[in-house]
């Protein structure tokens, strides 16, 4: 896709968001980075203005799990004249630990940051995109989305959420020319095992880049593709889980997990 008007991409602080404003940037995209952490937003923003001529880049700092977060940056960029013609939902977190164990509180922003607030944002943007009849969007969900996840239940089960709900959205905004792609990395080396807590899956001689996670993004999305993998074998993994029952796989998954005594931080 050309690019055209601004790229709005959520969770643009660290790792895969901010690998992709910067490959977005360098593909000419003027930018809207959303995130908490405005000090690393505002460092963002000054790196890529000083090293794309031409491009606009606004740091917006924003707890997008609150109630209400979506549509206040949605007013934000109206009020601005800002026409969003890329927005990538990226922002998301994971807790790994014994789902009883787990601070109610953390699990419940989880879902607010990882479905709510993607929903949100995608119905108030795609209105305007399908007005136009250009624009589109690019979901993360994760390869943790195919699998059922114990000691990981909630994020898993977020994730299953944001592929099963971009496959139906993708069609619907496809009659009105607007591209759905939902991208799905294995483990890839950013803060997300940081903020996690440990895990087996957490082992970086495994792990995609951020560069490599964005590249093979791009490259679906430029390909009309409604879907994506990212890696080889994360690719296996999931053709190959879909033999298995899914009884199994969490008897494994359990095992490793208990194995590798994960915690949270
Ligand atoms: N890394 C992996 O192994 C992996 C695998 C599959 C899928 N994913 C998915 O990839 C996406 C990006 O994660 P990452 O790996 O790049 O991890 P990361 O480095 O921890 O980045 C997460 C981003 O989300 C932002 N964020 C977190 N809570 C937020 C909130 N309440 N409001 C607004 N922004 C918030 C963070 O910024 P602030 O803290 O500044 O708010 C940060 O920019 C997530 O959806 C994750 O589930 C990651």
């Amino acid at each position: 896709m050309q690019p055209q008007g601004y790229a709005l991409v959520t969770g643009a602080s660290s790792g895969i968001g901010e690998e992709f404003a910067r490959q977005l940037a360098a593909r000419g995209w003027s930018l809207i980075l959303v995130a908490r952490s405005q000090d690393r937003l505002e460092a963002l923003r000054s790196d890529l203005m000083f090293a794309h001529m031409g491009i606009d880049v606004l740091a917006v700092a924003l707890d997008l799990s609150v109630p209400g977060a979506p549509a206040e940056l949605f007013q934000r960029t109206q009020a601005a004249n800002l026409e969003v013609n890329l927005l990538i939902n990226n922002a998301g977190f994971g807790a790994f630990g014994e789902f009883a164990s787990i601070d109610r509180q953390r699990q419940r922003q989880m879902i607010d940051l990882n479905i709510a607030a993607l929903v949100e944002s995608a119905h108030l943007y795609l209105q305007p995109m399908m007005t136009r009849k250009r624009g589109g969007m690019i979901n993360i969900a994760s390869v943790a989305g195919f699998m059922p996840l114990p000691y990981c239940a909630v994020y898993a089960a977020t994730k299953a959420f944001v592929v099963s709900f971009s496959w139906g959205l993708y069609e619907e905004a496809r009659q009105h020319g607007v591209q759905v792609t939902v991208v799905n990395p294995g483990s890839t080396e950013t803060n997300f095992f940081k903020v996690a807590g440990k895990s087996p899956f957490s082992s970086r001689s495994r792990m995609q880049t951020s560069a490599q996670v964005v590249a093979e993004s791009l490259r679906a999305f430029d390909r009309h593709r409604p879907f994506a993998i990212t890696g080889v074998s994360n690719r296996s993994l999931v053709r190959a889980l879909a033999l298995v029952p899914r009884k199994w796989i969490t008897l494994v998954v359990g095992k490793t997990m208990r194995r590798a005594k994960m915690s949270t931080s």
